[in-house]
């Protein structure tokens, strides 16, 4: 399975390249393929910010490389270089509020300089951190592919329909994807019929992005309107949804792109198993439910106008971009660390202290 996912990848988002950061602009795709230079922190938190970069992983390890460009600058002012560092962690965190894995980055390259020991280079310490981080989401994506693939195959044997929100595919990751990783899988493994792709309002990710992904692959795809996803549960025989996750908590609550929560809602409804893939960087333990987590409100102007052109009457909008899933609408929460079922504390408690299956 590995190789053949590695022979089929087409599609990378970010590449650390004589030490500046390249991003794909998710915001041109699908009709321009063109690679911005991040060469500062403040580049790379405003890439996040502006969404040329999105996806939970994709900004988490792209905050690892800004944090590499940040301290390159830093040390090259002389002085205290690692507390004028703090500035450069602080407009980073600042960039998104929801997905975990934004902050979960950082500390890993916070812990990372604590440790650093007399004639170390931090410099080429951190770089190898941030290298690891987006090399280590990588390898968890096969890791998740081949679990998510073995549990739809435990539940069926031939083709069958599935459907999936917002992009969570190699655009949206360190490589190949977590929800798309699993259906990719799934196509190499003869298991898909056929995707169907929320267009993902308001910011069209499903739209723009999964389904160039998916096309690209020559995996069936199907764009539907977000509000269709029941109708097709009921008329389109789909057996799976299957999603990504910006933020798990303790409780095994589930923070995603908004839609989502109405998604599982009509899953549990029509007896569609809901599938969600995340990596463990996803999961934080710190918070208890789906309630403590802060749901990003963005600009109205993103549902009050298309392409530019208002299309609303003038009243104000209301644009949070994530919801929360409660757990009890969960049927599997597939990590690179195993595989929770109907998740609750005790069994996430469980799967945090288990090792990387890979
Ligand atoms: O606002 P976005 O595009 O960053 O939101 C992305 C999502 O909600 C994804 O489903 C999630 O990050 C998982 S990506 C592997």
């Amino acid at each position: 399975m590995r190789e053949r996912l590695l022979a089929a990848e087409k599609v990378k988002a970010i590449d650390w390249r004589n030490g500046v950061l390249h991003l794909l602009d998710q915001r041109l795709l699908p009709f321009e393929e063109r690679w911005c230079v991040c060469e500062s922190a403040a580049a790379v938190a405003e890439a996040i910010r502006g969404m040329l970069v999105r996806g939970a992983p994709a900004i988490g390890i792209s905050a690892a490389y800004g944090l590499v460009l940040g301290a390159r600058a830093r040390l090259a002012a002389g002085g205290d270089w690692q507390a004028a560092l703090e500035a450069d962690f602080q407009v980073l965190a600042d960039s998104r509020p929801t997905a975990v894995n934004l902050f979960w980055a950082l500390n890993r390259m916070r812990e990372r300089l604590q440790r650093l020991k007399v004639g170390d280079d931090p410099l080429a310490v951190l770089e190898a951190e941030a290298v690891a981080i987006h090399d280590s989401d990588r390898e968890a994506n096969l890791t998740m592919a081949q679990l998510g693939v073995d549990l739809i195959r435990q539940h069926q044997g031939n083709p069958q329909p599935l459907l999936t929100h917002c992009n969570t595919g190699a655009l949206a990751t360190g490589g190949f994807g977590t929800a798309l990783g699993v259906i990719r899988a799934a196509y190499l493994e003869g298991l898909v019929e056929r995707v169907y792709a929320d267009e993902t309002r308001p910011w069209l990710q499903g739209a723009r992005l999964t389904a160039w992904e998916l096309a690209l692959e020559g995996i069936p795809v199907s764009l539907n309107a977000d509000a269709a996803a029941a109708h097709l549960m009921k008329t389109k025989g789909i057996t799976w949804v299957i999603v990504g996750a910006d933020r798990i908590t303790a409780n095994g609550d589930v923070a995603n792109k908004i839609g989502t929560y109405q998604l599982a809602v009509n899953a549990m409804h029509h007896g569609v198993r809901f599938m969600v893939v995340a990596p463990s960087s996803t999961i934080d333990m710190a918070l208890e439910s789906g309630d403590d987590i802060v749901i990003e409100e963005r600009d109205g102007r993103e549902l009050l106008e298309l392409a530019g052109q208002r299309v609303a009457a003038d009243v104000a909008a209301v644009n949070p971009v994530f919801d929360i899933t409660p757990a009890d609408l969960i049927d599997f929460i597939v990590t690179e660390k195993g595989v929770v079922e109907r998740p609750d504390a005790a069994k996430m408690a469980q799967l945090m202290c288990r090792k990387r299956l890979h």
